[in-house]
């Protein structure tokens, strides 16, 4: 992805969005309650672009703005489709983040860990560039590895003996990298390598977020971002929920990846508490969350 002609884009398209999103919902200008909006993190300016739109339109229609926290709203996501009860773990895996939280409640949000330096989805993207099979690369990546062997390759699990949530993923890539520089991959064997690739990183995943219900107690996972929206995945971690006793949850494939409904969302839980956002609130490429 190319930031520069991305937010280009994001100016092409962001009022015709907005447009077609009231038409398809049948309602006008004059039925929003308040604008809802990205302000970080991520592509600052992507970022910019709906940010300032959304003030534009809050200041036009004089309706409150509220900010919203991308990766917080990644966490919440699942509440678009089904009540879960507080507290739970929340391991949000997405091209720009991995990391997993202690929530208990709408807001107060504890991160218990995150990625040193690639994200999971990242990961994907980056190797699946290296091999050109194309992007999203999770999604690529998830297609080939259908029917192959999860250990085919023994890759490495990284910082899975280390006492903490924290990922790493960039050796795991260089030992990817390296390993199709050693033996090479073809047609037959690509699946292969590909779906041992997935399994450790989902493994890692998995290992970390079940670290984090045993020494917290508590038997809730909520999965969200971009990556969740992986079947393969989706079968690890309800296979595992099963066998330790523990509710899993995952949003709707399509409520995993990038959406404004779970910005809206985000956004209603701060309106409902009046915490509105003013006029020259910031947009951040890093953000914390608590
Ligand atoms: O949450 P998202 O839509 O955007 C960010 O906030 O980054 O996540 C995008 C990421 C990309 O890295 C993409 O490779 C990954 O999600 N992704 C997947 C799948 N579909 C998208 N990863 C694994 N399996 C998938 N099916
Ligand atoms: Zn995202």
């Amino acid at each position: 992805m190319v930031p520069e002609i991305a937010s280009r884009r994001h100016i092409e398209l962001v009022d015709g969005i907005y447009r077609g999103a009231l038409e398809e919902a049948g309602i006008s200008d004059s039925d929003i309650d308040a604008i809802c909006v990205t302000s970080g993190p991520g592509l600052i300016g992507s970022i910019l672009v709906g940010l300032s739109f959304a003030k534009g339109l809050s200041f036009s229609l004089n309706k409150p703005l509220i900010a919203v926290n991308h990766v917080q709203a990644h966490a919440m996501s699942i509440f678009i489709e089904e009540d879960v009860d507080f507290p739970f773990i929340a391991l949000v895996v997405s091209g720009g983040h991995t990391v997993i939280l202690k929530v208990e409640d709408q807001n107060p949000l504890t991160v218990l860990g995150s990625t040193r330096d690639d994200a999971a989805g990242e990961a994907f993207d980056k190797i699946a560039k290296y091999l050109n099979i194309g992007y999203p690369g999770g999604r690529v990546i998830e297609e080939i590895s259908k029917n192959g062997f999860k250990d085919y390759v023994a890759f490495p699990r990284p910082m899975l003996d280390e006492n903490n949530y924290d990922f790493s993923f960039s050796g795991l890539k260089t030992s990817f990298i390296n390993y199709v520089k050693r033996n090479g991959v073809n047609d037959g064997n690509i699946m292969h390598v590909l779906s041992s690739f997935q399994e450790a990183i989902f493994d890692v995943l998995l290992k970390k977020v079940l670290r984090a219900t045993k020494d917290f107690k508590i038997g809730r996972v909520v999965v969200g971002g971009g990556v969740a929206s992986n079947r393969r995945m989706r079968e690890v971690f309800c296979e595992a929920g099963k066998r330790e006793g523990l509710e899993v949850y995952f949003p709707s494939s399509g409520l995993c990846m990038d959406n404004g409904v779970m910005v809206a969302l985000m956004g209603y839980y701060n309106f409902m508490k009046s915490a509105f956002s003013p006029l020259d609130v910031q947009g951040f490429s890093r953000m914390k969350l608590n």
